[in-house]
């Protein structure tokens, strides 16, 4: 399972990506208006470090228009992946940006007939927003266990990213499920590293060391 993160905050990007499980990053419109930096530096920053899929999102709602910015967004650098909306000229220009090798990530997927229509678009990436669709009292979790099962059926190669993910237990059922990616907050990727019994195991072994009076580098 992919780990990206979902966040436009480079210096939050430049930690993870040191730890080298980062695998990519997934930004939106009120990300980087969050950010508060201009768009297409802050986008050119990201590419630059990480190594895998950067999604950068269109604003345009019209299939020229999203043409027009993805065109723009592609010259940024080579692990740009294009991030349109779950709409009729969103399709539209998945198919026409996958056929010219672009990476494209199609969002705010919300039902199993919108990712069909995702994978039949040839996207890379369907984003189905697990905690949104939570809030509204569906279960994205259901969500991506009928996504995984459509595309198995017929053997799509577009991945499911799971997004809009609150907490790790979502990530969990994500890979149990086989999500392919799981894109999350960076607080989500930092508590799942936690738990109680590992601190309390270090500070045990510390404690029994320093009886020791041993030193490993001299
Ligand atoms: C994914 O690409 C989206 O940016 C993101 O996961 C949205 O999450 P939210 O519902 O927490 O805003």
């Amino acid at each position: 399972m992919k780990f990206f993160v979902d966040t436009a905050d480079t210096a939050e990007i430049a930690e993870l990506a040191a730890t080298g499980l980062l695998d990519g990053v997934t930004t939106n419109p009120t990300l980087i208006a969050r950010s508060g930096r201009d768009f297409i530096e802050v986008v050119a920053e990201i590419c630059r470090l990480v190594d895998g899929p950067v999604s950068a999102e269109v604003i345009a709602s019209d299939h020229p228009g999203m043409m027009r910015e993805a065109g723009i967004l592609r010259e940024l650098a080579d692990n740009v992946c294009i991030k349109v909306p779950m709409t009729l000229d969103g399709l539209k220009t998945c198919k026409k940006l996958s056929a010219d090798g672009a990476m494209v990530n199609v969002t705010l997927c919300f039902s199993l007939g919108q990712a069909l229509l995702a994978a039949k678009a040839g996207a890379t990436f369907v984003s189905p927003f697990i905690g949104r669709h939570d809030d509204n009292g569906f279960d994205g979790i259901d969500l991506i266990r009928d996504i995984r099962l459509v595309y198995d059926n017929y053997n799509f190669a577009t991945e499911i990213l799971a997004a809009s993910v609150r907490h790790p237990i979502h990530v969990l059922e994500c890979a149990r499920l086989g999500a392919d990616v799981a894109t999350m907050p960076a607080p989500v990727i930092r508590n799942l590293v936690k738990h109680v019994l590992t601190d309390k195991g270090i500070e045990g072994f510390l404690a029994d060391w320093a009886k020791t009076g041993q030193t490993i580098c001299g």
